[in-house]
This record gives structure tokens, C-alpha cells and sequence, in this order.
């Protein structure tokens, strides 16, 4: 497996591949990877013959310092689980600078409402630094295709957007969920959970697959009602929000139409550790 920590030596090795008439496929990451982050390489070996992983914690990405300088970096672990799937892999770890230069700053996006939504809301400036990141990491890597994982399904419609805005020419393939077997979904975050925190965790899917069951019968507003006291009764689990929204838009439900798709989110604090998730309703 070749690992590059600069732009230059892989925008080399990609104009090589692509000259032997290689796919390439793309899987952005902040490493700390787990069994999610490989689905999306498997899903990528599906459409492409090689695939670029990037390992690299965005700092323009982070309203939070403490979250920033806590954030799990397990690089050599990440690149032994890699060439778990394949040799194929090339892993672009890059520094601040190979990315930012001096100037660690974001661009301004306008993403037609959708960055105003849920994460938008409780993470002042995030979508922002999502965006220049993937765009920066999107004109190095010049993939075919880009797989990102479901679990941040408001970022993957921002990035949507964010190649249909600014016309880059890559096709966005969202992937599915990876989850524990009970049911908690794969987060880099999730081992820095404490022991008690971790058994409680998967109550969020417990809450989000009812939640779902309710909303065929009830209003989304007596859903985000019922789930709001569940969380009340728990002393381990903080809700930060929970929302009903159209899954296109991202705005919350008002009244339900049948022709319109919904799906429920939610950010919750276990301590100090922000976890999120989400499920289809309809
Ligand atoms: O989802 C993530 O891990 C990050 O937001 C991403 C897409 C790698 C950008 O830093």
C-alpha cells in the first residue's frame, strides 16, 4: 500500500494510473477508521480499480477546540486495517500545510438552505470547512466516483450540492448505515466513549427504529414529543435535538404528504461525546 502525505507525489501517482486507464475511486476519512469506513472502500472496488482513502482531521471542520485536539489519530492502525480489504489503496495522509498552506481558514458556501439545517444550527461554521476541505481534497484526488456514508446524511446532500454548484465532475455515492450488532452506528467517535456511556448508547437506535414505527400513525410533532421525554428519563444520554425532516430539503415536518420522503435525526451528547444518527421513515 503506498501512503503520501503530500499533494504532489499523488496527483503524479493518479496521472499515472489514470494513463494505464485505472478508475479511481475516492473515500474521504478523518481516520480512526472502523468497519463503516471499510464498507465504503468495498463499495468502492465495486465501481473502481483503485481507491484513494484520505486520512487527514480537518481542523476548519471543528467549532469545537477541544473536539479538534481530541479527536482519535490512529494512522498506522488505520493503514493495517486497509490492507485488510486491499493492496489497491492509496492512503493520502497529508499535513496542515500540504492542505492549507499558512492560511487555515474555510471559503463560504451557500448550499441553497440545506447548511442552515440540524448540524448547521448546533455546529457554527462546520459546513463551511466540510466543504472546502472536500472540494480541495475532490480536485487533488480527480475521482470518478466518491463514497460517503448515510450516518452524516446532511453532509452527503451538502456535498451533493456542493458538486452540482460548483460543477465537479465526480459522481457522490451515499452508502448505508455500518452499525453494531446493537445497533449503535460505526462512529470514529465511539471509542472514546466511556464503558457506561457505550452500553447506553444504542438506546439512540432503539429510540430512532420507534420513532419510526410511531410516525406511520402519529404527527411528526407528537414523534419529536414522545422522544424528547424518553431522553428526559435518561441520566446517562443528553438529547441536543431530535427532528423529522424531508429528506430532500431538510427542513422540518409540518404536515406529512404522502408523496414526500421523511427521515429522523438526531444529535445526542453521551458525556462528552457528541454522537449522531438518523433512519429512513417512509
Ligand atoms: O465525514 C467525515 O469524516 C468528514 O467530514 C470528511 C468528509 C472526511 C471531511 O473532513
Amino acid at each position: 500500500m503506498i501512503v503520501f502525505d503530500s499533494k504532489e507525489q499523488l496527483r503524479a501517482e493518479i496521472k499515472a494510473l489514470k494513463v494505464k486507464n485505472k478508475r479511481i475511486g475516492f473515500v474521504p476519512t478523518m481516520g480512526a477508521l472502523h468497519n463503516g469506513h471499510l464498507s465504503l472502500v468495498e463499495a468502492g472496488f465495486k465501481k473502481t480499480d483503485v481507491i484513494v482513502v484520505s486520512v487527514f482531521v480537518n481542523p476548519t471542520q471543528f467549532d469545537n477546540t477541544e473536539d479538534l485536539k481530541k479527536y482519535p489519530r490512529t494512522l498506522e492502525q488505520d493503514i493495517i486495517l486497509l490492507e485488510t480489504v486491499s493492496k489497491n489503496i492509496i492512503v493520502y495522509a497529508p499535513t496542515v500545510e500540504d492542505i492549507y498552506s499558512n492560511n487555515v481558514v474555510s471559503e463560504s458556501f451557500s448550499f441553497d438552505g440545506l447548511e442552515y439545517e440540524m448540524e448547521g444550527k448546533f455546529r457554527d461554521g462546520h459546513f463551511n470547512g466540510v466543504g472546502t476541505i472536500v472540494k480541495s481534497l475532490l480536485e487533488i484526488v480527480t475521482p470518478e466516483y466518491a463514497f460517503f456514508g448515510e450516518k452524516d446524511f446532511q453532509q452527503l446532500q451538502i456535498i451533493k450540492k456542493l458538486v452540482e454548484k460548483h460543477k465537479i465532475p465526480v459522481k457522490i455515492i451515499g452508502c448505508k448505515i455500518h452499525r453494531e450488532t446493537n445497533g449503535l452506528a460505526m462512529s470514529s467517535r465511539n471509542i472514546r466513549l466511556t464503558k457506561e456511556h457505550k452500553i447506553e448508547a444504542p438506546f439512540i437506535y432503539k429510540i430512532l427504529k420507534e420513532a419510526k414505527l410511531k410516525f406511520g400513525t402519529k404527527s411528526a410533532n407528537k414523534v419529536t414529543e414522545w422522544v424528547t421525554k424518553e431522553f428526559e428519563k435518561n441520566n446517562l444520554l443528553n438529547l441536543e435535538y431530535f427532528i423529522i425532516a424531508d429528506t430532500k430539503t431538510l427542513k422540518t415536518v409540518k404536515r406529512k404528504h404522502n408523496k414526500n420522503t421523511y427521515r429522523a435525526f438526531i444529535a445526542v451528547y453521551a458525556g462528552k461525546i457528541r454522537l449522531i444518527d438518523n433512519i429512513a421513515l417512509n
